[in-house]
């Protein structure tokens, strides 16, 4: 079953999250080549955009990426906000999303991420600024609220759709949880209650079961997987057949993981080269392997190794 946003149909209701460090070029191409219906940038800060970065340039490249991508911004201030939208815009980006939810301490000092959720009125002007600036669709990703004396997540929904927000992403947790206990899904149930655009629901979505019963108890338009990818993008794959229906594809072997796990490698490898990319990928390396027998010591060895043979040699090793 599709889904779309302003218009924009993506073929199934299974998104990656954004996620910094994570989501990179490399990355989207391995989620969407398993299935993924609609991918995220990793978050863009604003200002490094206001000041043609160049890393934070390469990241609005979504080129060579055969599913849609939706940039992730973040700011606090809204002329700059509206400023990096349309650059993000003139680039090429086709949906500009803002984020409203990331509980970092030298974000949030800066009133940015989720400290905009202790601002409605702040976070109204900015949405407004966003959308008056661009042409595109604009969505907003959020948490439950602050702290659980402040939880105005609904009130913050019923803002973004009053200033023309096109669809919104709620992880159902406060900013001081960060990510502890379990995200709260009755809150997807009531975002989808409260407003008419699409509503993501978002959190704790590990197996595909989970995404099943996350759409059974919210009826939320589509859902969006973060932790549950890192290391198994084989989770886009059963998602996406478990939505529609239709049979799970059989768990992967160990050999396929690590198959998968070197195919990221060269992936990020053609994009970074070899420095960054053996830099990168050793967090990428220790959630293939997770679980695995042997897993710690192979780790401690990925993190000596500085060629591709080595870590290639290492993950062989795992198979014996
Ligand atoms: C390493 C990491 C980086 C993240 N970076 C971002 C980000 O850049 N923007 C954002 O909106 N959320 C970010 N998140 C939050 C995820 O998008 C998602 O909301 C959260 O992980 C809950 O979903 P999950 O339970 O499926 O992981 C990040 C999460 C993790 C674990």
């Amino acid at each position: 079953m599709s889904f779309s946003i302003g218009g924009y149909v993506f073929k199934n209701r299974v998104i990656c999250a954004p996620m910094a460090g994570v989501t990179d070029k490399a990355y989207r191409i391995l989620t969407a080549s398993f299935g993924c219906g609609l991918n995220f940038t990793e978050m863009i800060s604003d200002q490094a955009l206001l000041h043609g970065h160049r890393k934070t340039m390469e990241m609005l490249d979504l080129s060579q990426e055969t599913v849609p991508a939706v940039v992730q911004l973040f700011g606090g201030q809204p002329q700059n906000m509206a400023r990096a939208a349309a650059i993000a815009e003139k680039q090429g980006a086709i949906i500009i999303d803002i984020n409203m939810g990331c509980p970092t301490p030298k974000i949030v000092k800066n009133g940015e991420g989720a400290a905009l959720m202790k601002d409605l009125p702040r976070a109204r002007e900015l949405i407004r600024a966003v959308v008056n600036a661009v042409e595109v669709p604009v969505t907003v990703k959020m948490r439950k609220g602050w702290d659980d004396s402040s939880t105005n997540y609904l009130e913050l929904c019923r803002i973004a759709e009053a200033e023309g927000v096109k669809a919104i992403t709620l992880h159902p947790r406060t900013r001081e949880q960060f990510f502890s206990g379990r995200a709260d899904w009755k809150a997807i149930r009531e975002a989808k209650a409260a407003v008419s655009i699409p509503v993501i629901g978002n959190g704790d979505i590990f197996e595909a079961g989970d995404a099943l019963e996350m759409i059974r108890l919210t009826g939320c338009d589509a859902v969006m997987i973060g932790r549950g990818g890192m290391g198994n993008p084989f989770l886009f794959a059963a998602t996406a057949a478990a939505l529609d229906g239709e049979e799970l594809p059989p768990t992967p072997t160990l050999a396929q993981r690590i198959q998968i796990a070197l195919r990221h490698f060269d992936l990020m490898q053609e994009l970074k080269g070899d420095e960054r990319t053996i830099s990168e990928m050793r967090k990428h390396l220790s959630w293939y392997i997770k679980g695995i027998p042997g897993a710690a010591q192979a780790r401690n060895r990925i993190n000596q190794a500085n060629t591709r043979e080595e870590i290639s040699a290492i993950l062989m090793s795992l198979l014996d």
